[in-house]
C-alpha cells in the first residue's frame, strides 16, 4: 500500500538508514525494506510485539511491515492500531460481525469500525497486546486481515446483490472469494504476492449498474456476452493518486467466469515481475502499461497464462444507472427480500454491530453485505418477517431505510480523526454539514457528495456529483482547513471522472458554497417549514465529535 509515501516522518526515517542496513543505491527505500524482510514474516513476531509493547517495536516493522498483517499504526492515536480486514464481495456472516463488535467493544469510546468504499471493514482502537488473541479468534472463525496494506492487493469487490437479483448476469460471490483465496493463500498469507511494486485493486462486476466502480480499479471484470455466452470484458490500469487520476482502459480481452482467477494471477505476476519500482510515484500498473503499450502488456499476460486471450466482446452489459440498494427489494428467490440500511459515513459502534448481527440472524439467513457507498444490506428476509423487521429500533433510530435525498449518497474517507495524512477532518464534518443542509433544503433527486481528507483521494471525490478534497487554505492571513471542490463525476453506465472546479475554500465557508451548488446545479429548494426535523437516523447521531 502507498500509505507511507507522503509521510515526511516515515521518509526521513528511511533517509536515515545506516549503510549497514541500506542495500544498493538507486533502489527506492520501500523496495529496500521489503527486500530486507517480507512483511509476512511478522506473523511469527506478533506474540513478541505484544509482549514488548508498541513503543519498543522496530519502527519500520511497526509503521510499515505490520500492514502486511492488516495492522496500521495510527500516529494520530499513539499506541492504537487500525485493523483492515478482508471481506470478499463485501459479504460476511453475522458471526464475523459479532467478532468485530467484541474486538472494538473492549476499547470503549476509542473502539469503533468503519465500512469502507471497498466493501470492507476497518476496526479502530486496537492495542498490540491484544493482537495475538484477536488473530486466534480470526483463525477460529475463518477471518483474515492478511495482505491488506502497502504493496498488496486490496479487498476484492463484487456486485453487492450477487446471487440475489433476477437481472444478474454473473454471480460474483464465488469468484471474489476464489480470487481472495488465491492472493492470500486461503487467508494464511501468500508470499507470491507480498512484494508487488505498489498496491493493486481488483473488482468483479456481475450486474448491469457497475456497482463496483470498475473503472477505478487496476484490474476489473465487466459482464459482456460473446454470442450467447456470458463472460467478462477486462479493463486495466485504473488508478487515483495525488498526481494522476485515470480510468481503467480496455485490455481488449474477454474471458469466461472460469478464467477469472487465472487471469488475476497472470496479471499480478506480470505486474510483480515487470512493474516499475524505481519511483513510487510511478509504479502503479498504469505506468507499466504506459511504458509497454496495452498490446505488449496483453501479450505478456497471455505468455504468463500460457494461452491467448479472446478479443473483447463488442459491447458490455453495463447499461443501468448506479443504484444505492437502500430500501426494501424483492429477491429472485420467491418470498425473500433484501433490505438496504443507510449507515451515515459508514461509522459503526460495538452496540450497533451486535444489533446488526442479531437482526441478520433473527430475520434473515445471518448474512450481511457491505456496499461501496459504505452502507449495508440484510438479505434473505421472508415476506412474513418483513413487518416485524421494519419495526426494529435499529432501523427506526439509527440506520434508516429511507434517508433524505441530501444525505443518501454521502461518502467520506477517514480524515484527521484517525488518519495521519489528512489535511482536514472529514467524517464528522461531513455529517454535521449534511445535517445542516438537509434541514435547509430538499432535493428532487439524490446528489452524490464525497469527502476525502487529502489528495490521496480514498473518498473518491472524482466520481462524485460534488466531491470535496481536503487541502490547506488561507483566511485572514491564517492557514486554515480548506477544500477543493470537484464536480461532474459519473458512475454506473458511461462512468467518467469529474473535474476540480474550485480550490482552497476554507471549510468554515463551505456551507453557503454547497448550498448554492445544490440549488443552482441540482434543483434544491429551500424547505417550506422552519419546523422541519431531519429523519431520525440523522438526528440521533452522536454530535460529540462533530467539531474535531
Ligand atoms: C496514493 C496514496 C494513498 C495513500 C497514502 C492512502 C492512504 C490510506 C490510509 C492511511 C488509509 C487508512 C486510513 C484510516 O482509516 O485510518 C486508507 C484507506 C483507504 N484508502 Fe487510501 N490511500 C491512497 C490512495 C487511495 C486511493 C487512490 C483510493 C481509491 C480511490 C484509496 C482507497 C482507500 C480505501 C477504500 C480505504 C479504506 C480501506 C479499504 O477498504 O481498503 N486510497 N488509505
Ligand atoms: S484520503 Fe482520507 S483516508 Fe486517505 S490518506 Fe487522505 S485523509 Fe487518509
Amino acid at each position: 500500500m502507498p500509505e507511507v509515501e507522503n509521510s515526511p516522518a516515515v521518509i526521513n526515517k528511511f533517509e536515515n538508514m545506516t549503510s549497514a542496513t541500506a542495500p544498493a543505491k538507486n533502489v527506492n527505500k520501500f523496495e529496500r525494506f521489503k527486500a530486507e524482510k517480507d512483511g509476512l514474516a511478522l506473523k511469527d513476531e506478533v506474540d513478541y510485539f505484544a509482549k514488548i509493547g508498541w513503543e519498543a517495536i522496530d519502527e519500520i516493522d511497526r509503521d510499515a511491515r505490520l500492514k502486511w498483517l492488516g495492522l496500521f499504526y495510527r500516529t494520530v492515536t499513539p499506541g492504537k492500531f487500525m485493523m483492515r480486514m478482508r471481506t470478499a464481495n463485501g459479504i460476511l456472516p453475522s458471526s464475523h460481525m459479532r467478532v468485530y463488535a467484541e474486538v472494538v467493544q473492549r476499547y470503549g469510546d476509542e473502539g469503533n469500525a468503519d465500512i469502507t468504499t471497498r466493501q470492507n471493514m476497518q476496526l479502530r482502537g486496537i492495542r498490540i497486546e491484544d493482537v495475538p488473541d484477536i488473530f486466534r479468534r480470526f483463525h477460529q472463525y475463518g477471518m483474515t486481515s492478511v495482505q491488506t496494506g502497502m504493496d498488496n492487493v486490496r479487498n476484492v469487490t463484487g456486485s453487492p446483490l450477487a446471487g440475489l437479483e433476477a437481472d444478474e448476469l454473473i454471480d460474483t460471490q464465488g469468484l471474489c472469494r476464489a480470487v481472495q483465496d488465491m492472493i492470500t493463500g486461503m487467508g494464511k498469507g501468500n508470499p507470491q504476492f507480498t512484494n508487488l511494486p505498489r498496491k493493486f485493486n481488483i473488482a468483479i462486476a456481475g450486474c448491469r449498474d457497475n456497482s463496483v466502480h470498475a473503472e477505478t480499479n487496476d484490474l476489473a471484470f465487466i459482464p459482456a456476452y460473446k454470442e450467447d455466452q456470458i463472460g467478462f470484458n477486462i479493463i486495466v490500469g485504473g488508478m487515483f493518486s495525488p498526481k494522476r487520476y485515470v480510468e481503467a482502459i480496455p485490455l481488449n480481452a474477454w474471458v469466461t467466469p472460469e478464467d477469472v482467477v487465472a487471469v488475476c494471477e497472470a496479471v499480478l505476476l506480470v505486474f510483480r515481475n515487470h512493474g516499475l519500482r524505481a519511483n513510487r510515484q510511478k509504479s502503479r500498473l498504469m505506468y507499466l502499461i504506459d511504458e509497454w503499450g496495452v498490446e505488449k502488456f496483453r501479450e505478456e499476460v497471455e505468455k504468463q497464462l500460457g494461452h491467448s486471450l479472446e478479443p473483447a466482446a463488442e459491447k458490455d452489459e453495463v447499461n443501468w444507472d448506479k443504484r444505492d440498494h437502500i430500501g426494501l427489494f424483492k429477491q429472485k428467490q420467491p418470498g425473500l427480500n433484501y433490505v438496504g440500511l443507510h449507515v451515515p459515513i459508514g461509522r459503526l459502534y460495538a452496540n450497533e454491530m451486535f444489533e446488526i448481527a442479531r437482526i441478520a440472524d433473527v430475520y434473515g439467513s445471518g448474512e450481511i453485505r457491505l456496499t461501496v457507498e459504505q452502507n449495508l444490506l440484510i438479505p434473505n428476509i421472508p415476506d412474513s418477517r418483513m413487518e416485524a423487521f421494519l419495526k426494529e429500533p435499529l432501523l427506526q433510530e439509527r440506520f434508516t431505510i429511507n434517508p433524505d435525498n441530501v444525505s443518501r449518497w454521502l461518502v467520506s474517507c477517514t480524515g484527521s480523526q484517525f488518519c495521519g495524512f489528512a489535511l482536514i477532518e472529514t467524517k464528522n464534518r461531513a455529517l454535521a454539514m449534511i445535517k445542516a443542509l438537509e434541514a435547509e433544503l430538499t432535493l428532487p433527486e439524490p446528489v452524490r457528495i464525497h469527502w476525502t481528507g487529502c489528495p490521496n483521494s480514498c473518498g473518491q471525490p472524482q466520481v462524485a456529483d460534488i466531491g470535496l478534497m481536503g487541502t490547506k487554505g488561507r483566511k485572514n492571513g491564517q492557514v486554515v482547513e480548506a477544500a477543493d471542490i470537484w464536480m461532474g463525476g459519473k458512475v454506473g453506465k458511461d462512468a467518467h471522472l469529474g473535474e476540480r472546479v474550485m480550490q482552497g475554500i476554507p471549510c468554515e465557508d463551505l456551507m453557503p458554497v454547497l448550498r448554492n451548488l445544490l440549488i443552482e446545479n441540482f434543483g434544491a429548494q429551500p424547505r417550506q417549514s422552519e419546523y422541519y426535523k431531519p429523519p431520525i437516523a440523522m438526528a440521533e447521531i452522536d454530535g460529540e465529535n462533530s467539531d474535531e
